[in-house]
């Protein structure tokens, strides 16, 4: 479900048409809608307030970093997990109280714990022996205990693409499920150190129920044992990863509600409280990408819609050979033909979709690329010195520049020449 829809026979984001912002602010750019941002984040608490649990909502800002979009978010009381100092900046700055931020990762540096440290942050996440060690190093320096939360490694087949897979044995994430009792043990025995709880993400985009299942109940098989070892284990962090519809001819992926129900029937006994990390679901179809046709090609076996947008700026069809789906900007009823949209970047790769059945459109039209406000804007590079593209946010009748165009100074003035060049 979300805001962006065809009214008066042209595309409408909640109720600004989109023609007026790509006349404002130029194409590409990415446009979001408060109004789905919300409702998503409501969708998705009131499951789980329906089912008695107590949760804390911690969205996965990786997602979509912009402070406008966390913002909106943090507005309706949602926490944050954060992968890096720069994401907990953010977050912080974006208004998320730091009791309301789980710090995720593989590879916090003793800087980065100092710092969240000192912000006051709900949990860490911790994924490795050699990390709670240096937590445990850090906090005792600073005179502090660091809630922590071990992330387990279920060893589990989250049945997603292999690149966004993360609860097998073989992926780098987490500790091993089956030498979690030990490494408990040892987290009780160092200063700086207060175990809290317990965590577990599998993989992201997961668009079957059995897969959490299957990892929830091998960690709540866990919990009690970790109970009966001594350990207060009061949190239980289930990660993000519910997927979303991309392709409506796809069947739907479970529905927030369904997912709550299975928590409950899972872990519910335990009697925690219950941390969820969704990124995807809460911003992925808030978002889209509107973009322009340069030119149409017509090739020898092909035809080819060249459009202003390119990998750089939404690099999932490349590199997830993602689906996305793509619709005019202006209805219409003509026949759709088979073509390959693609951007003005120099790789093969930099492909949206290949033989796509699209109703003719002409250099100069506008499109709108569905389902891009996950891993959209944030995975964007400047790749070919393709300037970052301008976000936007719509909220009750009004749009907002919440990113602005790179300009072509802010871009290549980042370069500095070393002296025997500079002139
Ligand atoms: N928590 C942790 C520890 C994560 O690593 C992730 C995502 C999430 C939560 C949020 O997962 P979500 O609810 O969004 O599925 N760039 C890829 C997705 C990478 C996901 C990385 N981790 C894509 O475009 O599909």
């Amino acid at each position: 479900m979300d805001h962006f829809g065809y009214r008066n026979g042209e595309m409408y984001a909640e109720e600004v048409p989109l023609r007026e912002i790509a006349d404002a602010v130029g194409t590409p750019f990415y446009c979001y809608s408060s109004a789905t941002l919300e409702r998503h984040y409501q969708v998705f608490t009131e499951a789980f307030a329906k089912q008695g649990l107590d949760l804390l909502l911690c969205y996965a800002v990786k997602a979509n970093t912009n402070q406008a979009v966390i913002g909106t978010l943090a507005a309706r009381g949602s926490g944050a997990d954060v992968v890096s100092e720069g994401e907990l900046r953010r977050a912080l700055k974006a208004g998320v109280p730091a009791e309301k931020i789980v710090y995720s990762g593989v590879a916090k540096t003793a800087r980065e714990m100092a710092f969240a440290l000192e912000s006051g942050i709900y949990q860490f996440n911790v994924e490795s022996v050699p990390e709670l060690h240096q937590l445990s190093q850090v906090a005792s320096e600073m005179g502090q205990e660091a809630a922590i939360a071990f992330r387990i490694n279920p060893d589990v087949d989250a049945k997603t693409h292999a690149k966004i897979s993360t609860g097998k044995s073989e992926n780098k994430f987490g500790v091993p499920w089956v030498h979690a009792r030990d490494i408990y043990a040892e987290a009780a025995r160092l200063p700086g150190i207060r175990v809290v709880g317990l965590d577990v993400h599998i993989g992201s985009q997961l668009t079957q129920l059995e897969p959490f299942r299957e990892a929830f109940e091998r960690v709540a098989g866990l919990i009690e044992q970790l109970r009966a070892d001594g350990h207060e284990i009061s949190r239980l962090d289930l990660g993000g990863g519910l997927g979303i519809p991309y392709d409506p001819t796809d069947p739907e992926p479970p529905s927030p509600d369904a997912y709550a129900a299975m928590v409950k029937e899972v872990v519910g006994h335990l009697g925690c409280r219950i941390i969820i990390e969704p990124g995807r679901l809460l911003v992925g179809n808030a978002g889209i990408l509107v973009s322009r046709v340069i030119y149409v090609k017509e090739g020898e076996e092909r035809k080819f819609l060249i459009i202003d947008a390119a990998m750089n700026d939404l690099v999932r069809p490349s590199m997830y050979d993602a689906y996305h789906e793509i619709v005019p900007v202006l209805e219409t009823d003509e026949m759709p033909e088979p073509c390959d949209v693609v951007g003005p970047v120099c790789e093969t790769g930099d492909t949206f979709a290949r033989a796509r059945p699209i109703p003719p459109l002409g250099s100069g039209d506008l499109l709108a690329i569905r389902s891009a406000g996950a891993y959209g804007a944030v995975m964007s590079s400047t790749y070919n010195t393709r300037l970052l593209v301008p976000e936007v946010l719509v909220k009750d009748g009004k749009f907002a520049v919440i990113r602005p165009r790179q300009s072509y100074e802010q871009l290549i003035g980042l370069d500095q020449l070393p002296d025997w060049l500079a002139q």
